[in-house]
Formats: C-alpha cells, structure tokens, sequence
C-alpha cells in the first residue's frame, strides 16, 4: 500500500497541492498517494479530519487556511519556525506523535534565493503587511543574511509590534517595523504579504522604497500581474515575480521531511508558472 499523505484547508477544491506532490512522488520515484482534504467550518472540523486520516494510517498533512494554528496547537512537537511563527503548514506522524513545522518562510527563501537568483546575503529587505504571512517570513530572512529588515503596515502599531517580538530572535539582522510613511531609504527586496492582493488593491509603498534593481514580489500567485507588482514596476523595480515558487518549494521542503528525499521541483515550477504580464 502506498504511504498516504493530503493537505487539509477550508476551502480545498482549488489547492494546488496534490498536483504539486504528485509531480514530487513521480520526479522522486516515490510510493504515495496524496489527496485534498476538506476540514469544514465548524469549529471541531479539524480535529476530527486529523484523527481520522491518522486512524487511516496517514503519515503526514500539508496544513493550509484556516487550520494552521490548530495544527500547531494538535502537535505533540513544533519547531521554532513553527512556534515562532504561530503556526504549522506541515504535520508528520511518527509512532503515536505529531510533529509540526513552519515551511512558508524557507519556502519564500528558496524561492527568492533559488529560482530568482537573488542572494539575500546583504539585502535590504522591506516586508508588507504585519500578519501570518509576514510573521512565518521574517526569521528565514534574517536567517538568510538580510541586511536589514523592515516590516510596513497600514496599522503601524502591529508591525513595531511584531518586529519588537522577532528581533531578539534575528541574530545580527536589525529588525523594525511601523507605517508606511514612516519608511525611510530603500529596498533591494520588496515583499508584498498582505491580503492587499487578493481585493485587488495594493498596500501604499512609496516609489522611493524600491532601490535600482529591486526584486518585487509578491505572495498571492494566480494573480497575474497585481496592482502591487505593477506600481513596482512603475517605481523601477527591476524583476517581478508572484508566490507560486514559494508554493512549490514549501511543498518540497515538506516533501523532503516525510520523505528523506529532495524532488526536483522544475517540472512542477514549469507546469504552475504562468507569465505574469
Ligand atoms: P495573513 O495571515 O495572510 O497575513 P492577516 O493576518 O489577515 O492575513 O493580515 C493581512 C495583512 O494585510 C495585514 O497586515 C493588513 O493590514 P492591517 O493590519 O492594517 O489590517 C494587510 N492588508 C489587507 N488589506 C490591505 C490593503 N488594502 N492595503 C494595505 N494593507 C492591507
């Protein structure tokens, strides 16, 4: 019997997912099957679905919204991507316990690091938005060498917030946070993790924030071109791009945990990536 494996969001039907870690399981040569799982609404939605794919013999979830804090909280052991984050997007079973891990903010990365080719080492980096998105991103990007870090958010207290509650764990990265029209210099990596995206509007950063030859980039994918990527081209942003990579290489970072293997990820890069103008 194949080892099984699913995501688990509410809504589902349109996740990305199974399509990804089937093009992992062929590219890997791997036994099993992964399917999508409907949590519900209700409150005990997710506890419920858990259990029973473990009962089934499940061996690990990738967790989308709105259940990754009830999978941190359902975890027997997280990591501090995890903790950190206030959330898991993956869970493994292993004997009677559940593991948890954050793979966004390494998956975001990867992404930027890897398939864009832009080191970070060095960078200035500008996120937006002060919520989850933000929150799972910010460590793996001082981890990665960032020079400094800003958070911006249209309510200005969160972002000082979260920013004063992630430097001590930054290491040497300054890390701060406020409102727009606080910021100040600019950016060689600017990061769109709002919600702003997905209403079709785009979260007030100034021309002067994106430096020669900045990367944007924003986390929503399917979007085309967002009003944000397209205010940043106009300000002279340098290289566009959307969250699909970060998509598909969470999902491997996920993969290679369940698995003790790292898939190819360019055939499932290939097959998601759509143009963005
Ligand atoms: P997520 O978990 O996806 O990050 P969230 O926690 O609801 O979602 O956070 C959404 C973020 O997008 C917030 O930072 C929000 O700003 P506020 O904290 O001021 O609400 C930001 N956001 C949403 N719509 C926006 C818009 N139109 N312009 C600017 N920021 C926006």
């Amino acid at each position: 019997m194949p080892d099984r494996y699913a995501v688990i969001g509410h809504p589902i039907a349109h996740s990305k997912s199974p399509l990804i870690h089937g093009l992992f399981a062929q590219a890997a040569g791997q036994d099993m099957v992964y399917e999508a799982i409907d949590g519900g609404a209700g409150a005990d939605g997710f506890a419920r679905a858990l259990a029973a794919f473990r009962a089934a013999g499940g061996r690990g979830l990738n967790v989308t919204l709105p259940f990754k804090l009830a999978a941190l909280q359902a975890a027997d052991a997280a990591s501090d991507d995890a903790r950190l984050a206030g959330a898991a997007n993956a869970l493994r079973f292993d004997g009677g316990r559940i593991e948890a891990r954050n793979f966004d903010g390494i998956g975001l990365v990867r992404d930027i690091e890897v398939n864009l080719r832009r080191p970070l080492q060095g960078q200035a980096v500008l996120v937006l938005g002060a919520g989850g998105a933000t929150r799972g991103a910010l460590l793996p990007l001082a981890r990665a060498g960032a020079a400094r870090i800003v958070v911006a958010n249209r309510t200005a207290d969160k972002a000082a917030a979260l920013a004063a509650e992630l430097a001590p764990h930054a290491g040497a990265c300054p890390l701060n946070g406020g409102g727009f029209d606080a910021l100040q210099g600019a950016f060689d990596v600017v990061i769109n993790a709002t919600s702003a995206s997905l209403s079709g509007a785009a979260p007030p950063v100034p021309a002067s924030a994106f430096a020669p030859g900045a990367l944007a980039y924003d986390m929503v994918y399917g979007k085309g071109l967002t009003p944000f990527l397209r205010a940043a081209q106009q300000a002279g942003a340098a290289q566009v791009a959307d969250g699909v990579g970060m998509l598909v290489e969470q999902a491997a970072e996920a993969f290679a945990w369940w698995r003790g293997v790292r898939p190819d990820t360019r055939a499932a890069l290939a097959r998601l990536t759509v143009p963005l103008a």
